[in-house]
């Protein structure tokens, strides 16, 4: 199986036609990544000097935008500030409307998140095995439940004004990794998740859907065998490229790369058009157990 899965998509804002959203959806939320070859973000002339490594502040490796506006991570001057968060916002207006015109089906339910700007380059980054989103992994949240499976959707634009490429690793279908991996992750503990809850490590307390999406992203990343072994392609983003991918659902790797935007947004499982493809109703089957 080919994962990644092109689109025609040229402009942020339909209408587009029935026959293009009926393949957009049903391949997104196949687990596929879709790729859209022929959609670029554009930074504006006077926004060039905001493709610099130096903006984020060191500590973290994302400067993000929250939903309500503010910005955080960043080092950046007042005036850079406010330049970084009217193009942040200007890609995150762009994202929702992309989405809610592709899958109008999910312009109701539809949650914007966090907006991520990630200037620094991938390639050489310190980081722990758990951390170390160079190893294959699915997204979990680690002080956020997600509780009735509810679902992590994530659109990406290379804006790398050098011809770098995003490069990334996509593994198996969910069921397939699951599968493997699920023998290893410890059966969810009811009193342990209320612990985290209780000493604030979680806001609110984690479902056993939410133990057992933590145990695959651990259990995945830690096992050097997968790694190597599992069934994986490698695909390069070019600039001026915008995918997107259901990263709670999608085995993905970001290998080498510097300078692409992020929009974040959460949708419950009943807004699913494949309801039975999503990783909770596939952990549901595979565990005989009810995960809500
Ligand atoms: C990730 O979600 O693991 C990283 C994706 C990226 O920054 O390209
Ligand atoms: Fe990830």
């Amino acid at each position: 199986m080919n994962p990644i899965h092109e689109l025609p998509v040229t402009t942020w804002n339909g209408p587009f036609g029935e026959p293009l959203r009926r393949e957009a959806v049903d391949a997104l939320e196949n687990g596929e990544v879709l790729f859209l070859p022929n959609l670029a973000f554009a930074l504006t002339g006077n926004e060039q000097p905001l493709l610099s490594p130096t903006l984020s502040d060191g500590k973290s490796k994302n400067i993000s935008l929250s939903p309500n506006g503010r910005l955080k991570n960043t080092s950046s001057s007042q005036a850079q500030h406010e330049m970084m968060q009217a193009m942040m916002q200007r890609f995150a207006q762009g994202a929702v409307h992309l989405i809610e015109d592709l899958f109008p089906q999910y312009a109701t339910r539809l949650e914007r998140a966090r907006t991520s700007y990630r200037p620094v380059e991938i390639a050489g980054r310190k980081a722990s095995v758990l951390h170390d989103d160079t190893r294959l992994h699915i997204d979990a949240f680690p002080t956020r439940p997600m509780k009735r499976g509810r679902r992590i959707l994530r659109l990406f634009s290379n804006v790398n004004p050098n011809g770098q490429p995003r490069v990334w690793h996509v593994g198996e279908p969910f069921p397939d990794m699951a599968a493997k991996i699920l023998p290893k992750v410890s059966l969810p503990s009811r009193a342990k998740n209320l612990l985290l809850a209780a000493s604030l490590t979680t806001r609110g307390v984690r479902s056993g859907y939410d133990s057992y999406m933590h145990g695959l992203h651990d259990q995945a990343k830690l096992d050097e065998s997968y790694q190597a072994n599992c069934p994986q392609i490698e695909f390069a983003f070019p600039p001026g490229c915008t995918w997107m991918c259901y990263t709670d659902q999608v085995m993905h790797a970001a290998l080498s790369g510097q300078f692409v935007l992020e929009q974040t947004f959460h949708l419950d499982l009943d807004a699913m058009t494949f309801p039975e493809r999503a990783p909770f109703n596939v952990l549901e089957r595979l565990t005989g157990a009810s995960l809500a």
